[in-house]
């Protein structure tokens, strides 16, 4: 079938690892479903695999089909979107405690194909008011944004939270989430266009990368990790928490403990979200009418393009391709 894959791990040149062509599909094992992929989203966790970096020990078997979320058709015409958190069978309760949890492209093949084979419970009925380009994008990005700001961060309404990095996937969806669930929404770009971007997304405010603040605030969310790392601390409020999701520019970080116990800081990590989380996140955007923002769709023979941008940090939104 129709596939965009990774051939091996390629840390410095990761495009020299995409390969787009004809790979065998996957066996439909027992209890599990093939989704033909209609649309399928692209997170920087794709340009990790093509690095070779991974959170398993076991690290990525390769090739491998690239690409965590989707949106498509099972065989009978139900539509569905793609819930990429699996794990062990038989785990109950909290999806993202499994010891055993990962996510397509990991250690099964991924979304960007003619079809995506998940567990049967994967597989959501698409939400009525929800199109499957939007919903397309809210299997990691958009999950992990939902779980930071509601589980994690402990904000409530009327409440400042500061989103580190202002033009990402998950930037725009925190901005996206924030400002409907009534957050007072700061954030940090690199550029001024980023910052312009994010104001007319529902940002309240926008600031320079490491800029100091005209005040304190109740939470930080960092997706950027070491280089935004002790501009986040230095941000917080008293009592204030910060949640890092994630290290765009590196996971290695010192910390300085005095203002965490003297101004007693919660630092708490977030990953992913359960499957209630992504069907809850689905009804508030219904609801609350919050159309994803989605910087370019592009066929999937042109995901090359997608990939090159992500990689030089030209993108805004999420970027989508079809099939
Ligand atoms: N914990 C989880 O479950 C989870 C889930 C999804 C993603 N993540 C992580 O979250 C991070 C963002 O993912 P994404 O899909 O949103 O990626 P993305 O679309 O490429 O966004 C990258 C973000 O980083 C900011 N940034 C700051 N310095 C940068 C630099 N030197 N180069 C590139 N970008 C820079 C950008 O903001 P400006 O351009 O405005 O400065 C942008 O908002 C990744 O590290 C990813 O692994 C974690």
């Amino acid at each position: 079938m129709f596939a965009v894959y990774a051939t091996h791990a390629a840390p410095d040149d990761p495009l020299s690892a995409l390969k787009i062509g004809e790979l065998a599909g996957p066996d439909v094992p027992e209890g599990w479903v093939r989704v033909r992929v209609s649309h399928a989203s692209l997170n920087r966790h794709d340009v990790f695999t093509l690095r070779g970096m991974s959170g398993h020990p076991e690290g990525i078997t390769y090739p491998i089909i690239l690409g965590n979320d989707a949106a498509g058709t099972l065989e009978d015409g139900t539509a569905v979107v793609i819930y990429p958190v699996m794990g062990s069978e038989d785990w109950r309760g909290d999806e993202t405690l499994d010891p055993r949890w990962h996510i397509p492209s990991e250690f099964i093949h991924g979304t960007f194909a003619d079809y995506a084979v998940v567990p049967q419970r994967n597989a959501i009925p698409l939400p009525k008011d929800l199109s499957p380009l939007h919903a397309s994008v809210l299997g990691t990005a958009w999950l992990t944004a939902y779980r930071a700001l509601f589980t994690k961060s402990g904000l409530r309404a009327g409440e400042t939270v500061l989103v580190q990095g202002a033009t990402g996937g998950m930037a725009t969806a925190l901005i996206q989430l924030g400002r409907a669930a009534g957050f007072e929404v700061w954030v940090t770009s690199r550029s001024e266009e980023g910052r312009a971007r994010a104001r007319a997304l529902g940002a309240h405010r926008s600031f320079p990368s490491n800029k100091a603040l005209p005040r304190k605030v109740r939470a930080v969310i960092d997706n950027v990790g070491s280089d935004s790392w002790a501009h986040s601390i230095s941000s917080l409020a008293r009592g204030g928490t910060l949640v890092t999701v994630g290290g765009t520019t590196g996971f290695e970080v010192t910390l300085n403990l005095l203002p965490v116990f003297a101004d007693q800081l919660t630092i708490t990590g977030s990953i992913m979200g359960t499957r209630q989380d992504m069907e809850d996140m689905a009804c508030l955007i219904a609801r609350a009418g919050i159309e994803p923002e989605i910087g370019v769709i592009l066929p999937m023979e042109r995901a090359e393009e997608g990939f090159r941008a992500m990689w030089e940090g030209r993108t805004h939104g999420k970027t989508v391709f079809t099939r």
